[in-house]
């Protein structure tokens, strides 16, 4: 009998909860027709957890996590828990302890599917955000002096290393390499932020010269959010660091019809990985039965790539782009659907053949 994938699930806290069970249906589905072992070993971490019993994430668990094949993850956050805490505590330390260096946000908007963009459709946009998820900002360097007095001072840098930036880099080429366009577009900001993107830029003219068949491109980061917007269409595959890389990408799930939709993977090639959507715990839409559980559902495709299931993570895309036809809208409460019936059509369409 072949080893049966062993993935964690944190489904956390809001909405999390109700996603993670749609896209376990799902996942089960696609194990039973494509014949891979399925096991699952579920962890109660986030906000209700931690107001229980003031635990966080645990070693024992984190080392528990580094012995699995991948990790599934609806949302962390809580409205009675400090904001960053357990951001910090839970999804940031399991980004940075398990040194998961890539956060990969595809950018697609599906036929039938609305973009606030006016005159643009799946034609236009098509793209892959390549987002460092170990460094800059993110690392929490930095302190306050004098707080709360006049003479506060908050300081908290960015640190990027040669080592990070390059591994980012080459990453992000390989993948430029693998689709039809072969372009790839370094997201920067480097007539301002002088030494970060000094050393982005330079690794990247480096890195081009053993890529000749991918094609590169540089914009600033505010310049891109504009052509974000007026010129989708321009991009195929953007590389950038962790904090651009997160404002540009919520503008980039509005581009694919909004939150609902849009999957990202916390990768480290090659080893244990993290799957989540990209919108968080949303308290307001939880409990009700009327989140899309799409975004979910496609991290779950995410990661039975990452596995190496190609067949199964296709027949979920198909499965999604029949469904978000049958849908009235994308967003909590605008579907005609509840999440469970979301889940269980595209669990229903997966045995679908390939057209
Ligand atoms: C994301 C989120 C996280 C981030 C938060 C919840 C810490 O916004 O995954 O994009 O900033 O990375
Ligand atoms: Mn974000």
């Amino acid at each position: 009998m072949e080893r049966a994938y062993r993935v964690a699930l944190i489904p956390g806290d809001g909405v999390g909860p109700e996603v993670v069970r749609e896209g376990l249906k799902v996942l089960r589905r696609c194990s039973e027709i494509e014949g891979f072992p399925l096991e699952t070993v579920e962890y109660p971490f986030g906000g209700e957890h931690f107001l229980r019993t003031r635990e966080t994430l645990p070693e024992t668990a984190l080392q528990e996590l580094r012995e699995m094949d991948a990790i599934y993850l609806g949302a962390i956050g809580h409205p009675h828990v400090k904001p960053g805490l357990l951001e910090k505590e839970i999804l940031l330390r399991i980004r940075f302890e398990l040194d998961l260096y890539i956060n990969l946000r595809p950018v697609q908007l599906l036929p039938g599917v609305e973009t606030p963009l006016k005159d643009k459709g799946p034609e236009h946009i098509d793209f892959v955000v390549v987002r460092e998820n170990t460094e800059g900002l993110y690392i929490g360097a930095g302190g306050t002096i004098a707080k709360g007095t006049p003479f506060e001072v908050a300081v908290q840098e960015s640190i990027q290393t040669r080592r990070g930036v390059e591994r980012c880099l080459r990453y992000a080429f390989d993948l430029a390499r693998t689709r039809p366009r072969k372009k790839l577009t370094l997201c920067g900001k480097k007539n301002v932020l002088t030494y970060i993107f000094d050393l982005w830029d330079r690794v990247f003219s480096e890195l081009s010269r053993e890529y000749p068949d991918v094609q590169t491109d540089y914009g600033h980061v505010d310049a891109i959010c504009m052509w974000m917007v007026k010129n989708p269409e321009e991009f195929d595959v953007i590389v950038t660091d962790n904090m651009f890389g997160d404002i540009i990408t919520d503008l980039g799930a509005a581009l694919q019809g909004g939150l609902g939709l849009a999957a990202s993977g916390n990768i480290h090639p090659g080893k244990v990985s993290m799957f989540e959507p990209i919108h968080g715990s949303s308290p307001k839409h939880a409990g009700k039965g009327t989140i899309n559980p799409i975004a979910a559902i496609l991290a779950g495709a995410m990661m039975l790539e990452h596995l190496g299931e190609k067949r199964a993570a296709s027949r979920i895309h198909r499965a999604v782009r029949t469904v978000v036809k049958e849908l009235r809208g994308m967003g909590a409460g605008q579907m005609g659907m509840s999440t469970s019936e979301v889940g269980d059509r595209i669990a229903q369409l997966l045995s679908m053949d390939e057209d």
